[in-house]
């Protein structure tokens, strides 16, 4: 039995989007709305944590210690799981603090979680020594890897594969913004689990396309691991387009913007700035190059992040 708590609002809506295919004059597109998972506006991380927190209760940790950039979606929801589940909370964030807390930094602290600021290159041992030093004071930490990716949290969306499945929609594309690699490692291996037909694109968000299928293919092994299976992944199994990184992370530029006013105005539908805005500039872009058949289902996995829109480095440049 693979622990896990059942927190998240589960199983997430798949939603037709005809004005945008119809707009785009592309395939039948849907949407699984995992911006509505729950816990703190929703996103990817409530169905990793189900499986983190479990683990972290079972070790009997008293304080969960994670990192991120400052606007992390990752952060602020293992801030509320901390919250909702009685543990203390310390948060490693890298980057320029707005002057006046928004988006997700502002729901941070409104989830009372400590924050230790750092800088980008200091991260990994500034993570390291918070948590050694909760570790020496014994406040018991139990520690989540940037994005909730190693094997148990990538479980969740190996699960999450069956749930899509199980609703009734084969599509032949599952298209999503990928970064560290947790989710679509979990996808892939809930794919290959079931001999699932159709294609798995992460459209990435910060790194090279090779870097991350064999970051994606060494988790999805892991994780095969822990369900019992030993599936072995290759960097060859695992499809990644890197094209869309732009000037790079939490930059956006013209085809984000695009995106996420396409998306809203044809479908009443939010996108988040950094991630799932990117994804869907180069699912726009892929349909525009007559990258899918006219009569393919492509489904695009929203992995959430709204709460960034709510900052004035986004809010300026979206707003007309
Ligand atoms: C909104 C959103 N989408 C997608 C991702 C990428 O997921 P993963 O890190 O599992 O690749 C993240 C990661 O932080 C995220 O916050």
């Amino acid at each position: 039995m693979i622990p896990r708590l059942f927190f998240a609002h589960l199983p997430t809506p798949i939603e037709e989007m005809p004005h945008l295919s119809a707009e785009l004059k592309g395939p039948e597109l849907f949407i699984k709305r995992d911006d509505q998972t729950g816990l703190a506006f929703g996103g990817n991380k409530t169905r990793k944590l189900e499986f983190l927190l479990a683990e972290a209760q079972a070790q009997g940790a008293e304080t969960l210690i994670s990192a991120g950039a400052i606007q992390s979606n990752h952060c602020r929801q293992v801030a509320a799981a901390a919250a909702r589940f009685g543990l203390n909370c310390v948060l490693v964030l890298f980057g320029q603090a707005p002057k006046v807390a928004e988006g997700n930094y502002l729901l941070d602290q409104l989830f009372g979680a400590e924050i230790v600021s750092t800088t980008r290159e200091q991260r990994d041992t500034k993570l390291q020594s918070v948590f050694e030093e909760a570790q020496a004071a014994g406040r018991q930490p139990y520690l989540i890897p940037y994005g909730g990716s190693n094997a148990t949290g990538a479980l969740a969306y190996a699960f999450a594969f069956d749930e899509m499945l199980s609703q009734d929609l084969s599509p032949d594309w599952v298209i999503f913004a990928s970064s560290s690699g947790g989710t679509q490692a979990g996808m892939v291996l809930g794919a290959k689990r079931i001999y699932f037909k159709g294609k798995i694109l992460g459209i990435s968000v910060d790194r090279p396309a090779e870097q991350l299928k064999s970051l994606v293919a060494q988790l999805a092994e892991e994780t095969s691991i822990r369900l019992g299976d030993k599936i072995s992944f290759s960097s060859a199994d695992i499809l990644v387009n890197s094209d869309y990184t732009g000037a790079g992370y939490g930059i956006m530029d013209s085809p984000e913007k695009e995106a996420i006013r396409l998306f809203a105005r044809r479908e009443g539908l939010l996108l988040d700035p950094v991630y799932t805005g990117r994804a869907a500039a180069g699912l726009i872009v892929l349909i525009h190059k007559g990258f899918f058949k006219p009569e393919e289902k492509v489904l695009f996995w929203h992995t959430g992040g709204t709460p960034a829109l709510f900052t004035k480095q986004y809010s300026q440049f979206l707003a007309n």
